[in-house]
């Protein structure tokens, strides 16, 4: 068969993973697709920067437009995060033919909707299973395996580097900037951590889990949003003297709203019983509590960030996608189509 070609876009910390298991687990990756997987080429802004992966010196270009927009490229992997250029990229990938792979939570928050109608008007995939809750499959049991249930509620703990911080204040009486510290050398936190206190980082992990629990569309604007910065020690101490834990939630609902069924989105500290399953999910997990009709409760947990674990969730996409290629399929689309009010504040 006729190895289907991989661009990459970015190689951080995730992107050299990515780079690392296409040719590691080429063997097994080709005999899963039914095609060889073959590197293309890797976009990446500092050619000279050290990385964990050693990139085939001709495969590396700094030009990822041209990369992108390239004939034989049928699969593009997205993995450098913000808002621009990646969606530029993206939208060129699109149009030129190629599917889809992307790990950009906030950009997909924020524009999902341009990004999946010029994937419907390409008829190529578009898949981000990692920009949410890193390795733990989510998106694809809501949009997919959940998709002839009704789910009423989604409660997330989705960032990594707070959970790491309530755990440390909880479990060592640490205050809040001493447990920020620890998360920062232990390379949980980004140097400006402000995405991740502020709860910017939960909160457009909750539009994306919104949106596929409840086919509609739910942007990171709509999610009420406040972060961990003002919990204090003792909040947490006096939170464990009445059988409960303190965790930043990503708490998406289904409502009654004044014109009937709406959306509630929000992220903010919340007091956890510890009888309940979400009080278990301890250091940098991530774990995210869904519930519904049918299926009743389930809790999907696991390693939410850093390389390895992020770019299994990538390949899991970029396998799905090349098949998809190989059997001139698409796989299902975004299912917005039940356009639920989102409720103001996001309070309930
Ligand atoms: N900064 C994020 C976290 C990385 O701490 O969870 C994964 O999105």
């Amino acid at each position: 068969p006729t190895p289907l070609k991989v661009a990459v876009l970015g190689c951080g910390v995730v992107g050299s993973q990515v780079v690392r298991l296409l040719t590691t687990q080429s063997e097994d990756l080709a005999a899963r697709v039914g095609a060889p997987l073959e590197l293309a080429g890797v976009a990446v802004r500092r050619p000279d920067a050290p990385r964990d992966v050693d990139l085939p010196a001709g495969l590396v270009t700094t030009d990822a437009e041209a990369l992108v927009r390239r004939d034989d490229v049928d699969l593009v992997v997205e993995v450098i995060g913000g808002i621009e250029p990646a969606r530029s990229l993206i939208l060129a990938a699109l149009e030129s033919g190629a599917s889809v792979v992307s790990a950009n939570k906030a950009l997909i928050a924020e524009d999902g909707a341009t990004l999946f109608a010029a994937a419907d008007a390409a008829g190529r995939d578009l898949f981000y299973e990692a920009a949410v809750a890193g390795a733990i499959p989510i998106l694809r049991p809501l949009r997919e395996s959940l998709a002839g249930d009704r789910v009423t509620r989604v409660l997330g703990i989705t960032n990594g580097t707070t959970n790491f911080v309530l755990d440390r204040m909880d479990s060592q009486g640490s205050g809040f900037a001493e447990a920020l510290e620890e998360a920062q050398r232990l390379g949980y936190a980004e140097a400006d951590p402000t995405a991740d206190v502020e709860g910017f980082d939960a909160a457009a992990k909750a539009a994306i889990l919104a949106s596929l629990a409840f086919h509609t569309r739910v942007t990171a604007n709509d999610v009420h949003r406040e972060g961990i910065s003002e919990v204090t020690a003792s909040d947490v101490a006096s939170a464990r003297e009445m059988g409960a834990v303190v965790k930043l939630l990503s708490i998406c609902e289904l409502v009654e709203g004044p014109d009937g069924p709406a959306v509630s989105a929000r992220v903010h500290p919340a007091m956890i019983p510890l009888s309940h399953p979400l009080a278990s999910v301890r250091e940098a997990y991530n774990a995210v509590f869904v519930e519904s009709e049918a299926a009743g409760r389930l809790m999907f947990y696991g390693p939410g960030a850093g390389g390895p674990p992020t770019a299994s969730a990538v390949l899991g996409d970029l396998v799905s996608a090349a098949r998809n290629r190989v059997s001139q399929v698409r796989g299902a689309a975004e299912t917005t189509y039940a356009d639920l009010p989102v409720l103001p504040m996001g309070r309930t």
